[in-house]
C-alpha cells in the first residue's frame, strides 16, 4: 500500500488537488483510494472512500465541549489519533494499492502538533510520500517563495518522509512568474540578489538554499488539470523508480 499525504497552508487547494488527481488517475484506469483526514471540512470536492468525519467532527466537538473554532479543530485532530488504527484497518479492507490522503485545512494544526506526525507515521505503509501543496499566487513573490521553501522544509523535518513540492493554481501564473519561480529554485543566487533582508537573515537563507533547501516545484492546476500527469509521474518515481504504482 502506497500512501500519499497532501499537506499545505489553508486554501492552497489540497482538497481540490486530491479530487483532480484521483479523477485523473481513475480515468487512466488506476485503482486509487481517497481518505479525508480533515474533521473540520464542510464540503469536499470528492467522495472519500474513508472519511474521518464519520467518526470525529469538529463541529460536534465545538458544540459538545463549548470550544471556539480553533480549539475545536485542535481537539478534533487530536481525537483523530485515537481512530488511526481503525482508519488503517479500513484502508486495508478497501484494498486500494495507492491512497491520496487529504489533511486538515490549517497546516500548522497538523504539521506542528504531535498528532499530525503520529497520524502520518501510523498510516504510512511500505511506501509513503508527502506532497507539499503551495499556492501559486503566494509563491510568485520573492518573500512568498523564500517562506514557502522554509515551511516546506519544516514539513520535511516534521514528517521525516520523502516530499515533493507541488505549486497548485498554476493557471493563475503568467509565463514570466513560472520562469522566475523556476530560476529561483534552480539558481538561488538570483533570488538572494533581489531579496530585501538584513545580511544575517540573508546568510541563513543562503545556507538553507545551498544545502538544497530550495526544491524544484512541479506546476499543477487542480482547476484545469494541467500538470497532473507530471505530478503522477513524480509519485511513481518515489514508489518504484518509474514503473506504475500498481
Ligand atoms: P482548506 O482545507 O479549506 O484549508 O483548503 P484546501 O487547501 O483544501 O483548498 P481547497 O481545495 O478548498 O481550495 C481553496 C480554493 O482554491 C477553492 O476556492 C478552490 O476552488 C481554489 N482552487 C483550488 N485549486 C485551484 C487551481 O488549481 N486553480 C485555481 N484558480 N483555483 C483553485
Amino acid at each position: 500500500m502506497y500512501t500519499v499525504f497532501f499537506i499545505g497552508t489553508a486554501g492552497s487547494g489540497k482538497s481540490t488537488l486530491v479530487a483532480a488527481l484521483s479523477t485523473w488517475m481513475e480515468e487512466q484506469g488506476f485503482d486509487v483510494g481517497v481518505v479525508n483526514l480533515d474533521p473540520a471540512a464542510e464540503y469536499l470536492p470528492y467522495v472519500p472512500d474513508i472519511d474521518i468525519r464519520d467518526r470525529v467532527s469538529a463541529r460536534k466537538v465545538m458544540k459538545q465541549y463549548k470550544l471556539g473554532p480553533n480549539a475545536s479543530i485542535i481537539a478534533a485532530v487530536d481525537m483523530v489519533v485515537t481512530e488511526a488504527e481503525r482508519i488503517k484497518e479500513e484502508m486495508e479492507v478497501v484494498g486500494a494499492p495507492i491512497y491520496l490522503i487529504d489533511t486538515p485545512g490549517q497546516m500548522e494544526l497538523f504539521a506542528f502538533r504531535q498528532s499530525g506526525a503520529y497520524l502520518v507515521q501510523k498510516l504510512s505503509d511500505t511506501h509513503s510520500l508527502v506532497v507539499y501543496v503551495a499556492d501559486a499566487v503566494y509563491i510568485q513573490t520573492i518573500d512568498g517563495f523564500a517562506t514557502t521553501m522554509l515551511l516546506a522544509l519544516s514539513s520535511r523535518i516534521r514528517f521525516k518522509k520523502p516530499q515533493i513540492l507541488a505549486v497548485n493554481k498554476a493557471d493563475l501564473l503568467t509565463e514570466e512568474a513560472i520562469v522566475n519561480i523556476t530560476n529561483w529554485s534552480e539558481d538561488p543566487e538570483t533570488l538572494l540578489e533581489s531579496i530585501d533582508l538584513p545580511s544575517y537573515e540573508k546568510e541563513i537563507l543562503r545556507s538553507v538554499a545551498n544545502m538544497g533547501g530550495f526544491v524544484e516545484p512541479i506546476f499543477v492546476s487542480a482547476k484545469t488539470g494541467d500538470g497532473l500527469d507530471k505530478l503522477y509521474y513524480q509519485l511513481q518515481i518515489h514508489y518504484t523508480g518509474g514503473e506504475d504504482a500498481q
